[in-house]
This record gives structure tokens, C-alpha cells and sequence, in this order.
């Protein structure tokens, strides 16, 4: 989904104190190429778990340029999703990418909604996977008796993520009670108590 690459490689430069550098298109800034070394194409994030004692049950290693600099300009990237038995990777979109689900340990039913509003799932289980069509809705939920582990692959290098429940009810400043009530078909007090669960402070 991302440009093609117009140079060998475009490692990020460091993006300092904190700030978020400009991901302006088609990438970060390069680092100048004669400071490129081997540890540039490596990532060991991945190597240890997530921690899965969450609300969800689940843990997300983002592998993505803002992690992994080397990536820039590649278009590709990757997670690691744990979940411990009845874990949850919650609800969500990826703007800018579609996702690859490879399961590597235990069982997940993995599932998305097309925009026709059709649910489709599969079990998918150590050495298997699932594809998730870029932008639609999806999770991942570990239905066996030990933990679960898999790695997800995008064609982006920041697929972006979309959480549909702190989208909708953490949102800063928040979105009026009255809009999510009536886009729900609910009472107000509804959508105080999702707030409650979802806003800090
Ligand atoms: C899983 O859905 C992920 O986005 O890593
Ligand atoms: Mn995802």
C-alpha cells in the first residue's frame, strides 16, 4: 500500500526528545547512508512477549518504522500478538494496510466485517493463516486452552491503527453523549458507562 522505494534503503533518521517526527509522504527523513550499519536492519522487539494482564487478556508488540527504523520506505511491517486463554486483540482498522495473521502458537479465531456488513472467521491455528483486507473491522481471540501467539505482517510501514471502543468513547475532546446514543440506538447512561471504562482520568 505504501510507495515504492526510489533507493536501496531509507533508514529514519532519530527522531529526538520525544517528538514525533513529520510522516510526511513518502516516509521519515533518511539517516545519511554512510552512517547505515548492519543493526539497522535487525529488530529483536519481537523475541519476548507482550504482557497479556490487560483488560483484554492481550498484548500487542508493534513492529512498525517508529520501532524499527529500517523499515522506512520499504512498505512492510509486523507485530506480535499474545493472548493469554480468552484473550482479546480488540476490535479495530487498519487505514493504511492489509494484515497478514500468522498464527505460530495455540488457536485464534481471527474474523473481520466486509463494508456489506458480512462476518467472516476461521480458526486458525499454529502454522496458519488469515488475511485481513485493509480498512475492515477485525480481532483476534485465542478460543484454546494455553496461550497464543502470532505475528501479523502489513503492507505499510505505519498500517495505523484504529480502536474501534477508544475511538468512540475516548475520544479528546469527547464526541457529545447524544451522537453515540443515537448512533447506538441507546440511552445516554449507555454511553456514560463506555465512557467510564475507555476515558483516563
Ligand atoms: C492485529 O490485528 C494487529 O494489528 O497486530
Ligand atoms: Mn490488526
Amino acid at each position: 500500500a505504501d510507495p515504492e522505494p526510489v533507493q536501496d534503503f531509507c533508514v529514519a533518521a532519530p527522531m529526538g526528545n520525544g517528538s514525533k517526527a513529520s510522516l510526511a509522504f513518502p516516509g521519515l527523513p533518511c539517516k545519511p547512508a554512510s552512517t547505515v550499519v548492519s543493526d539497522d536492519f535487525f529488530f529483536a522487539g519481537h523475541a519476548r512477549a507482550a504482557s497479556t494482564d490487560t483488560p483484554t487478556g492481550g498484548g500487542v508488540t508493534p513492529g512498525n518504522v517508529e520501532a524499527f527504523p529500517g523499515l522506512n520506505t520499504l512498505g512492510l511491517s509486523l507485530n506480535r500478538v499474545d493472548l493469554a486463554p480468552g484473550g482479546v486483540n480488540p476490535l479495530h482498522t487498519h487505514p493504511r494496510a492489509a494484515e497478514l495473521v500468522h498464527v505460530e502458537e495455540g488457536e485464534m479465531l481471527v474474523g473481520f466485517v466486509s463494508t456489506d456488513g458480512t462476518f467472516y472467521s476461521k480458526t486458525v491455528r499454529a502454522g496458519e493463516s488469515f488475511v485481513i483486507p485493509r480498512g475492515m473491522m477485525h480481532f483476534q481471540y485465542n478460543v484454546g486452552a494455553g496461550a497464543a501467539r502470532a505475528m501479523t505482517v502489513f503492507n505499510s510501514q505505519l498500517p495505523g491503527v484504529v480502536l474501534a471502543a477508544q475511538s468512540l468513547f475516548a475520544a479528546e475532546p469527547e464526541i457529545p453523549d447524544a451522537v453515540l446514543a443515537k448512533s447506538f440506538q441507546v440511552d445516554a447512561e449507555i454511553i456514560k458507562l463506555l465512557k467510564s471504562k475507555f476515558r483516563k482520568g
